[in-house]
């Protein structure tokens, strides 16, 4: 891949090293960088070859230069900074979760189409090959109708509430930071958006979300549960039910390999599709066939659906993030 953009980073933490490793690795670079912390910048421009770092990260949004904004700082600074790219006329990837909630998300949409600009979530889900390798199989029929899939995703994070995952000051939980894959993966394949929606929720002492059971149907009574936690590691895994075969998925944020079973006599059949550590380079190909396009095919309306389950949620739980 040779640069059809120029990218601009806005944070160097872990997911920002990873974005820029994965651009070099690609052939590309990336253009400019911008941090909190200025001497991280510089830092982190030497190690990726970076030729622009702004001293104040409000000189990205009017560097006239500048294509594409990746944003890699906490959740509750997203919707700052996505609002002022868009307002500035760039493109905008964002991380995982994207906004706190709907009404910020539905902000961010209304620019970015009266701006006719790409919005898209960095969700790997969306951009890993082998969901569109799946959704090839789905849609020939073979696998009959969707019925339920169950979907898991545990870490074990020390109990220091100081750190980004259980304080609420940095927009802390399981549901905004892991959830948000369960329920993209869910939202893939539920034919229509969510109708109802039951959870039971623990709390940290923070009062962020720790643990949750979420379960979840469909107009037409397609279901899925989701179980989250942030102090029990659980394998990372998606069983999706059909008429006459289930998948099943290890791995699901960043997968390569899905198994089929067909129940009629059991027999199985891999689907093997892309590469675990490209998923990266998937999401910036991706978002930059968007904007050759004019297209916004990063799979947006997926975003606001899974950000309206995780909206809802958070009002049923009564839990509210200072910003909010
Ligand atoms: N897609 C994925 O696979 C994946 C994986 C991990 C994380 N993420 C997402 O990426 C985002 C960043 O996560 P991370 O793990 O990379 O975090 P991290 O390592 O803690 O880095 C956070 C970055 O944001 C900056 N920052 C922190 N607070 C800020 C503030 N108040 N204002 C402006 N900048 C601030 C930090 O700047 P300083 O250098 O000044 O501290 C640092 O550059 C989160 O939304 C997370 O959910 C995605």
């Amino acid at each position: 891949m040779s640069n059809k953009f120029n990218w601009a980073i806005l944070g160097c933490g872990n997911i920002a090293n990873d974005f820029a490793r994965e651009m070099n690795k690609m052939g590309g670079k990336v253009y400019s960088i911008a941090n909190r912390t200025y001497e991280k910048a510089v830092a982190f421009a030497e190690k990726y070859s970076i030729e622009k770092i702004y001293e104040n990260i409000n000189d990205l949004f009017v560097d006239d230069n500048v294509d594409i904004v990746y944003i890699a700082t906490p959740h509750n600074k997203h919707i700052e900074y996505i609002l002022k790219a868009l307002e500035n006329g760039k493109h905008v990837l964002c991380e995982k979760a994207i906004t706190l909630n709907s009404d910020e998300l539905n902000k961010a949409v209304a620019l970015a189409n009266e701006k006719n600009l790409i919005l898209a979530e960095a969700m790997t889900i969306y951009n890993m090959p082998l969901y569109t390798k799946l959704e090839k199989t789905i849609n020939s029929g073979a696998l009959g109708e969707f019925r339920l899939a169950q979907v898991n995703f545990g870490s074990f994070k020390e109990y220091d509430m100081t750190n980004r995952f259980f304080n609420m000051e940095l927009a802390g939980g399981a549901l905004l930071d892991i959830g948000v894959y369960a329920l993209s993966l869910v939202r893939m394949f539920m034919e229509t958006e969510n109708a109802e929606i039951h959870s039971q929720v623990r709390f940290a002492e923070t009062g962020a979300d720790e643990q949750s059971s979420i379960i979840i149907k469909n107009d037409k009574e397609q279901m899925a549960s989701v179980t989250l936690s942030l102090h029990a590691k659980q394998p990372k895994r998606a069983t999706i039910c059909y008429d006459n075969a289930y998948i099943e998925i290890f791995e699901y944020p960043r997968a390569d390999k899905a198994v089929i079973t067909y129940t009629n006599d059991n027999h199985t059949e891999e689907i093997v599709a892309g590469k675990l550590e490209d998923a990266m380079c998937y999401e910036i190909e991706n978002m930059e066939n968007a904007i050759l396009n004019g297209k916004n095919t990063m799979r947006l309306q997926y975003t606001i659906d899974v950000m309206n389950v995780m909206t809802k949620l958070r009002n049923d739980w009564n839990m509210k993030y200072p910003e909010e």
